[in-house]
């Protein structure tokens, strides 16, 4: 997938940097355009001139659930889909349905900025604990994770995750549901990378057991997997009728319903876009492959296999650089600043880069990397 690529005007990604030599590798979405099958989808809709307030309609929610069946052998009941115009409005109606005012709510870090705000504006204590990085990558500290949890009654997910790239292998996952039931918290799963596993097919943490799925909000959307994420359309899935309606009644009046357009891409997307996504996957491989290997060619810079999505999270703790996100932005490539992703000043020292761009700027940008830190 390469072609030339001019931004539109809008794009909050591109407009970061406007007129300045700095190619934008930041905000999670693609220089990539839609599946054809979408753009077709919309044009008709939009060829109709009818806008009116819509609601999800059968063929729909069939498109969710044979997505969900074939995709990850999950069984889901139509029922149990919750509409969402994003995740991240996901993110905080469970914050604001689970516990009370003061309850601790878990997750870990670095992650998606979201996780660590979204508890403080629902009044909740921000309960983080630190991913490791050891010689098999990133995982868990699980002897840590009980400690915390002890004092939890949420758990934010991220599944894959956002930054550090893991695909969270099944065997991890049971190690979190054992806590998980152990000290008995809803959990809030966030799988919006989930269709973007690179290496293997996606496990939801809703399927591990039926206990599971009780206790769990899966969040989902096809915003980043076929680049909509303009078009505000997402679903949770809560199995528990009780959960449901408690999230439910956390978002009603605030949360609006998710955009028409953005329903009509979605049935399209996961209907007729495998073709599309397949070929999405074999760029992203090649582009995960290439950001790798230049990286960790570099003195000062390392990192680890990305595993899911298109996100890659640059240790710079070696660079010996003040802010590396502002020396990467002087030699001419935008990323995120890590300090973002956790608490304090935790992640200053690390940067998240967004590889889905076209193979050419891929590689300029790589070059200015290679020459800002070889001097
Ligand atoms: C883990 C994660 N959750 C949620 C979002 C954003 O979700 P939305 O745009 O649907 O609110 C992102 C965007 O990058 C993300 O990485």
């Amino acid at each position: 997938m390469s072609f030339e690529y001019t931004p539109p005007q809008d794009s909050v990604r591109w407009r970061q940097y406007a007129g300045r030599d700095v190619i934008p590798l930041t905000v999670a979405d693609m220089d990539f355009p839609a599946p054809p099958a979408v753009v077709e989808a919309l044009a008709g809709r939009i060829a109709s001139g009818l806008f009116g307030y819509g609601e999800p309609w059968p063929s729909l929610l069939e498109t969710i659930i044979d997505h969900c069946a074939r995709e990850y052998g999950w069984l889901i009941e139509a029922d149990w889909i919750v509409w969402l115009p994003g995740l991240v409005p996901g993110l905080h109606a469970a914050c604001c349905a689970v516990g009370r005012e003061g309850d601790g709510v878990f997750t870990a870090t670095p992650v998606y900025p979201p996780f660590l705000s979204a508890p403080l504006k629902a009044r909740r204590r921000l309960l983080t604990l630190p991913l490791v990085r050891s010689e098999a990558g990133w995982g868990w500290d699980f002897a840590a994770a009980d400690a915390i949890m002890r004092s939890a009654r949420l758990f934010l997910l991220c599944h894959p995750h956002n930054p550090v790239g893991r695909a969270w292998r099944t065997d991890e996952l049971w190690q979190l549901a054992a806590l998980v039931d152990k000290h008995d918290l809803v959990v809030c799963s966030d799988e919006i990378h989930c269709d973007l596993t690179l290496t293997g097919r996606h496990t939801p943490f809703a399927t591990l057991a039926p206990e599971i799925a009780a206790r769990t909000i899966t969040l989902m959307a096809p915003s980043k997997t076929f680049n909509l994420a303009g078009l505000g359309c997402a679903w949770a899935i809560i199995p528990d009728a009780a959960l449901r309606r408690a999230f439910e009644g956390a978002a009603r009046g605030i949360v609006p319903q998710p955009n028409l357009l953005g329903l009509i891409a979605c049935e399209a997307a996961l209907r007729e876009g495998g073709a599309w996504r397949a070929q999405l996957l074999d760029t992203l491989r090649s582009h995960a492959a290439r950001v790798e290997q230049v990286v960790n060619a570099l003195p000062g810079l390392s990192m680890e296999r990305v595993e899911a999505s298109f996100l890659a999270w640059l240790d710079c703790r070696e660079l010996g650089v003040a802010r590396p996100a502002t020396f990467f932005a002087q030699a001419g490539v935008g990323v995120s600043d890590g300090a973002a992703f956790g608490p304090g000043e935790a992640y200053a020292q690390y940067v998240r880069l967004n590889f889905a761009t076209t193979r050419t700027l891929l590689d300029l940008a790589l070059e200015r990397i290679r020459k800002a830190c070889t001097g």
